[in-house]
């Protein structure tokens, strides 16, 4: 199965995304709230960029089965930024965020690809359930109150994120078009990684730099270094 590549295959990029300041600062509950107001500011840029490129392929036969306009992340970050009382208006894009802007237009003729770049942020979401209870706990958040980014289906999160995964399985995809997709999720891991990076690493480089110090055996267990394999189970007992 081809979703059986896009986890497998790109492990040692979720582990080594795992690290990076941002998102080892949110689960970790360190990162200052205006450092994560910060954080939403930019990834309404990036996702804004990918909800366009997106929308121009909906009913190209290979998105349309499994796309939806619930999944398009934007209107979530605007939810949350209100929220904050952050002004949208005057954000500008920093390094990392400008070189995801410039590879989402560069591919925005490449429906796979762009599926693929879908697939990484709906992916993240699963993580980002337990990273949402950690800043909800950190800012004295109720509810869902500025965390509708990180956490936007709720309880529906798995059901929908399976029935995300059956949708590309089920796709008849030729090696060359897996490839493609597989080439966005892995573009995804390596720009999510490169939004905390002043200076751009491909994967080579960084596989070169964490290749050594990761485990694989955390995640062959828990997928997530941050995640127990109670946690996880709880995430996963809702699948059905
Ligand atoms: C502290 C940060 C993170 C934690 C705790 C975390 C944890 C997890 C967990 C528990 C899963 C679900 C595993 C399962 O289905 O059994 C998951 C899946 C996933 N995560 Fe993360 N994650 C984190 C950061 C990230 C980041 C930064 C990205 C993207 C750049 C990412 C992308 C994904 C994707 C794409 C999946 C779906 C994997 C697949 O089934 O193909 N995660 N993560």
């Amino acid at each position: 199965m081809i979703t059986t590549r896009l986890k497998n295959d790109n492990w040692a990029l979720h582990q080594i995304a795992e690290r990076q300041p941002t998102p080892g600062s949110l689960i970790k509950g360190t990162m200052p709230k205006a450092d994560y107001l910060l954080v939403l500011a930019q990834q309404l840029l990036v996702n804004t960029a990918l909800d366009a490129a997106l929308q121009t392929h909906a009913s190209n036969d290979l998105i349309s089965p499994l796309f939806d306009q619930h999944q398009l992340l934007t209107p979530y970050i605007r939810e949350d930024l209100a929220f904050f009382e952050v002004d949208t208006d005057s954000i500008t894009p920093n390094p990392g965020t400008r070189r995801y802007i410039d590879h989402i237009a560069a591919h925005k003729d490449q429906p796979l690809h762009l599926l693929g770049l879908h697939y990484v942020r709906l992916g993240a979401c699963n993580g980002n359930t337990f990273v949402a209870r950690i800043v909800r706990k950190a800012f004295n958040l109720a509810d869902n109150q500025g965390t509708r980014y990180l956490d936007p289906f709720g309880k529906a999160q798995r059901k929908q994120w399976v029935a995300f995964k059956s949708g590309i399985d089920a796709l008849t995809l030729d090696q060359a078009q897996q490839d493609e997709l597989f080439a966005g999720t892995r573009a995804a891991y390596v720009l999510s990684i490169n939004l905390d990076l002043a200076d751009y690493k491909n994967a080579d480089a960084l596989l070169a730099e964490h290749g050594k110090t990761l485990d694989k055996s955390a995640f062959d267990e828990h997928h997530s270094v941050h995640v127990t394999k109670e946690m996880q189970q709880e995430l996963t007992s809702n699948d059905q």
